[in-house]
């Protein structure tokens, strides 16, 4: 330690870097507009165009009621982890339901999907193991990769041909397993990964198969039960409940072996209170809901459609965006972050996203599409847009 620094002076350095970087990240507290896409900010309306509540499920009466009832007849929480006696029945029935609807051997519950990606990865690879992942991964399989221990390489984002080179050197080294990691739906540019390319590259090379699908589910998919519904070859099919689901924590669909092993193995799942009953109660819900919004889905595809056609037009760049999440790239972090503030200042809540979320020189405003949005809603954004940029 230097003479003239404080031993928390590392702090501070840290700090003044973020903000000369415009990197600097600070808390902003709303107040939702319930069931309505707007929330106030310092008693300000603005429309909210960075919810993952894709489908407004967490206002919904169905989801509000069951989840009060389960808290009335349950209480408010667990009481304890899973393997003591935090599993109530309502925890296993909504883990068989879930396995019975998606058509998975075996269903996981966690507390979030930070926690099963960072401890689920963690408990299945080991120092003698080799993880492949996209180089667009969420932090939290990043996380979970380098808990590991396992040697841990990033392929290309959605290069199946670098991936295929990376599996090719592995195989021929002594690794007691090799993982190919990926998300469904990447969470900041919004496009999706060769599910059936990923799958098949996995077998040849006799890989495990790790997909993330919490963008996805609720939205896309078969009956909006995500781009992992149906497919065989997924050794690990995540989801979270945090976005279209409307409420809290996350699931691991595998093979029952699997699952016992994950019981057995995975801190994240065995040393944490199990998730409260009024959770619970929500989830079960929306899982009754999801697929028979059919008609509701359909309508925020046409919304998503019709608001990157427009930005297309207006010249803005929403890189290979497939999905409801919608980047709007800019660039640099200065730019990126005045922006924002335009559009705050206009009446929209649109968060900029830059480096390290996403690297360097591609900072972007990214924007979320949900049912709660209104035709009106969306062509705010739009004409807001425009005049930004004929300023
Ligand atoms: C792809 C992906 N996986 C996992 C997570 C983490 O899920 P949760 O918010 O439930 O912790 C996120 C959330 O941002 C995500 O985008």
């Amino acid at each position: 330690m230097s003479d003239n620094k404080s031993k928390t002076g590392f702090i501070k350095d840290a700090l003044d870097k973020r903000k000369e970087e415009h990197r600097f990240r600070a808390l902003k507290s709303l107040e939702p507009v319930f069931g309505t896409s707007r929330v106030l900010s310092d008693g300000k309306e603005l429309i909210n165009f960075c919810s993952n509540d894709y489908l407004g499920l967490s206002s919904h009466s169905e989801v509000i009621q069951r989840s009060n009832d389960f808290l009335q007849k349950y209480g408010a929480g667990s009481g304890a982890s899973r393997l003591v006696s935090g599993t109530l029945d309502i925890h296993r029935q909504l883990e068989e339901k879930f396995a019975r609807v998606l058509g998975l051997e075996s269903v996981l519950i966690f507390n979030s999907g930070f926690q099963a990606n960072t401890s689920v990865l963690s408990s299945l690879a080991d120092r003698n193991s080799l993880i492949l992942a996209d180089k667009k991964c969420h932090n939290s399989l990043i996380q979970g990769a380098i808990l590991s221990r396992a040697e841990f390489k990033r392929f290309n984002h959605n290069d199946l041909g670098h991936l295929g080179e990376l599996l090719q050197e592995g195989a021929k080294k002594e690794y007691n397993r090799i993982w190919v990691v990926s998300e469904t739906v990447f969470s900041m540019d919004g496009d999706q990964c060769d599910i059936e390319g990923l799958i098949q590259l996995s077998e040849k090379y006799d890989a495990l198969f790790y997909s993330d699908d919490a963008h996805a589910l609720g939205v896309l998919g078969e009956k909006g039960l995500g781009l992992n519904f149906g497919k065989k070859g997924i050794d690990i099919s995540l989801g979270t409940f945090g976005k279209a689901f409307g409420s809290f924590g996350a699931f691991v669909g595998c093979s029952s072996e699997m699952k016992d092993y994950l019981i057995n193995f995975c801190s994240g799942f065995i040393y944490t209170t199990a998730l409260p009953p009024s959770v619970i109660g929500a989830l079960d819900a929306s899982l009754d809901l999801i697929p028979e919004m059919e008609t509701e889905r359909n309508k925020l595809l046409g919304h998503i459609s019709y608001l990157k056609s427009r930005l297309k037009e207006l010249g803005f760049s929403t890189g290979d965006s497939t999905s409801q999440i919608i980047p709007i790239i800019i660039g640099d972090e200065k730019n990126t972050l005045q922006l924002s503030e335009y559009l705050e200042e206009n009446g929209i809540l649109a968060s900029a996203i830059r480096p390290p979320t996403v690297e360097q020189g591609a900072s972007r405003i990214r924007v979320t599409v949900t049912l709660n949005h209104t035709e009106e809603d969306i062509h705010h954004l739009i004409n807001t847009l425009e005049a930004w940029k004929e300023r």
